[in-house]
């Protein structure tokens, strides 16, 4: 590998393409030029397979009161308040201006003004109205092609595909005069088969979860939690990590990988079942299958473990079959390449991780405690989700904060730094020599989280976890010193810092709350009301 040449300098790096990175670049390109760097291919971001879609106000039955309150009731006490209110209140706004970009949801006839167009929302588990803009069952997709559309046009935006963010460069961390702040990040161009510097005013922070550190998950490949891990290396505090959604219906078949099914399905009338045929979820929640979504992950789980069962079935037969495919054509086809008919047949489901709540903590301009370091969409925590995330609130999130965030860099300017700038150091290392250590630890570290930092956990499974993970981290670090670094190896080098990450913030949490379900606390302590579990670097 070449030593690095000298740096790319930009106004605004942006790590990561999906709905936060996109639309951060576009509002801030009207101020500087815009580095935005995506690991694999522009559209392969979280946001492309989001299906269900993006809440907001918008019906007539329907308030901002009504939307602040089923947030804060999902999110069981530990919503930031302030946060629901700021971001629900701009929705509109901002998914307004998404439509003018080109972003189509779906409409339908007005039944009160025949002859008019209405936006056509749907509803999803602890929602109390129907509130969820989309584009039938691929909404991610669908703003994903707006906004790159978008970027396509715009000249001061050079994207930056299939490279890598391998950690971020801070002042301090350079040893820099005055006080620390974050001024680029190194990035593996592995095309190149080298590390690149690339130097900013500002960097932002938009790399999506960590689904990826769950052996099943809805997520695709690239959510390997790598904004947390740069983030946490670089310093800067992470929260509420414990707070991992699962979702309840991922598609049950041997070759399905990572096939979420819509919670829109049961939104429009989907039924949970057991084996058996008969349905549970009325003896969990009053509101059944519609529910949050912590409580109808949970309710599976405890179903397929009191009758031993593989999966349970997700039911909409009842519905005509033209409604059922075109509302749902993506689920329909794909199932359909399975030999399931969505139509006629249940569809088996299991939980699988699906989104993380906590991250990075951030303000609602996106601001980390890094000066120079933003953090926008999943990878942040920014006191909307709280302990459970309200279907359909992380588009929005991601939205909002990413206009918040480009504003107030808009209005501050910030000065690029113009000190000298360390290339990357390759030093001894040679290339990997025995692969099998990273595909094994990567199985490894999945399969720990999955056993022992599931839906239900207990006292000792997290200590036993944190035990392996302490294990498997002194291997990865030894490995990563070595050797030259490749993607494979920065990704498992992600997921094992997030994942030692979650157990501890689960550790330090002495209840059960939202999706941190803990069987030997398992209720929810008033005094960790409102408290969040914070970790900060300290070696
Ligand atoms: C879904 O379509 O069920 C996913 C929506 C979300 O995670 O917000």
């Amino acid at each position: 590998m070449d030593e690095s040449p000298p740096p790319l300098r930009f106004d605004f790096l942006v790590l990561g393409s999906g709905i936060a990175g996109l639309t951060f670049a576009l509002r801030a390109a009207r101020a500087g030029r815009v580095a935005l760097v995506t690991k694999k291919n522009r559209a392969d971001s979280n946001t492309n397979w989001a299906q269900g879609g993006i809440a907001s106000v918008w019906g007539p039955d329907d308030t901002l009161e009504l939307h602040v309150r089923d947030t804060l009731e999902a999110g069981a006490g530990l919503c930031r308040e302030d946060v629901v209110r700021s971001i629900i209140g701009e929705g509109p706004a901002r998914i307004g201006e998404l439509m003018e970009l080109g972003a189509h949801f779906d409409d339908r006839e007005d039944p009160a003004h025949p002859g008019r167009r209405e936006l056509d929302l749907t509803r999803e588990g602890g929602h109390s109205r129907r509130r969820v803009l989309h584009a039938k069952d691929a909404t991610g997709a669908e703003i994903e092609r707006a906004l790159l559309q978008a970027v396509a046009s715009e000249p001061n935006i050079a994207v930056y595909e299939n490279h890598f963010g391998v950690d971020l460069v801070t002042t301090a961390k350079i040893g820099a005069p005055g006080p620390n702040r974050c001024v680029g990040a190194y990035v593996l161009n592995p095309a190149g088969n080298r590390v690149e510097l690339f130097a900013a005013a500002a960097v932002i922070l938009a790399t999506g979860g960590c689904g990826k550190v769950y052996l099943y998950t809805t997520n695709p490949d690239i959510a390997t939690g790598d904004g947390v891990a740069m983030a946490y290396r670089a310093g800067a505090g992470v929260a509420n990590l414990e707070f991992v959604q699962f979702h309840p219906t991922c598609l049950f078949h041997p070759r399905a990988k990572s096939f979420l099914i819509s919670e829109a399905v049961r939104g429009e009338g989907g039924v949970l079942r057991g084996t058996d045929g008969t349905r549970f979820m009325d003896r969990y929640d009053v509101r059944a299958e519609l529910a949050p979504r912590d409580i109808v992950a949970r309710a599976i789980d405890s179903e397929m473990k009191r009758t031993g069962a593989d999966c349970v079935f997700l039911d909409i037969t009842h519905k005509p079959a033209r409604f059922i495919i075109d509302h749902f054509p993506t689920i329909y086809r794909r199932c359909l390449e399975w030999g399931i008919d969505i139509t006629k047949d249940s569809i088996p489901v299991v939980p699988a991780a699906h989104y993380q709540c906590g991250g990075v903590i951030t303000n609602l301009a996106g601001e980390t405690e890094i000066p120079g370091l933003y953090a926008v969409g999943e990878v942040a925590c920014t006191g909307l989700h709280g302990a459970n995330r309200l279907a359909s609130n992380s588009l929005l999130e991601a939205l909002v904060c990413a206009h918040r965030a480009a504003d107030r860099l808009l209005v501050q300017r910030p000065e690029p730094f113009t000190g000298p700038l360390p290339p990357w150091q390759t030093g001894d290392a040679t290339d990997p020599d025995e692969l099998v250590v990273v595909s094994h630890n990567w199985d490894e570290i999945r399969r720990t989280l999955w056993d022992y930092v599931g839906i239900v956990r207990t006292d000792k499974r997290l200590r036993r976890a944190e035990k392996r993970l302490g294990n498997l981290q002194e291997e990865i670090r030894e490995y990563y010193w070595n050797f030259r670094v490749t993607s494979d190896l920065l990704e498992l080098r992600n997921i094992a810092m997030v994942a030692e990450l979650i157990v501890g913030c689960a550790l330090q949490r002495p209840e059960s709350r939202g999706l941190h379900y803990n069987l030997d606390h398992p209720k929810p302590d008033p005094a960790w009301a409102q408290r969040d579990t914070v970790m900060r670097r300290t070696r």
